[in-house]
């Protein structure tokens, strides 16, 4: 199985900001042990990370027809950009919703996503297992 993780805005800072909330890993340290856990699987893995919308929504659309599986922590984006519910709504690969915090016990704003709806599935409140838990929930 070939997955796609993409991060979105201020994933990049992961490990500097707010180290009580997401940990004190960077997303490049993450990154590598998923790749080592996906190949541990017989399975390969992809990354994107961007600030940008649009740039979210391309790589959702690109996608299609490269990847059997999607797992997206699209950071603030998640709780109001249409333009990424969008992409994922068009097109026929799966894509798994995470955040690292649990949404629910954090401010108002933070409980409602407007992805997950379009989501096969959501994991969240793990710290970084969530994005391990995402992705192997394509396989098992
Ligand atoms: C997050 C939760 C979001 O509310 C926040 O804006 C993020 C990270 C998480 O992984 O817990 O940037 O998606």
């Amino acid at each position: 199985m070939k997955l796609l993780v993409i991060n979105g805005v201020n994933l990049n800072l992961t490990g500097r900001r707010e180290q009580g909330i997401y940990g004190t890993e960077t997303l490049s340290d993450i990154e590598s042990e998923l790749a080592a856990f996906a190949k541990e699987h017989g399975h390969t893995a992809e990354f994107f990370q961007s600030n940008v919308e649009g740039e979210l929504c391309t790589a959702i659309q690109n996608a299609e027809g490269l990847f059997d599986g999607i797992v997206l922590n699209a950071g603030a984006y998640s709780h109001y950009s249409y333009a990424i519910r969008d992409a994922i709504a068009a097109v026929k690969v799966p894509v798994v919703e995470v955040h690292m915090s649990n949404v629910h016990a954090r401010e108002e704003f933070r409980k409602k996503s407007v992805l997950t709806e379009v989501c096969k599935g959501e994991v969240l409140g793990f710290g970084k297992i969530s994005y391990f838990l995402a992705m192997e929930s394509f396989w098992l």
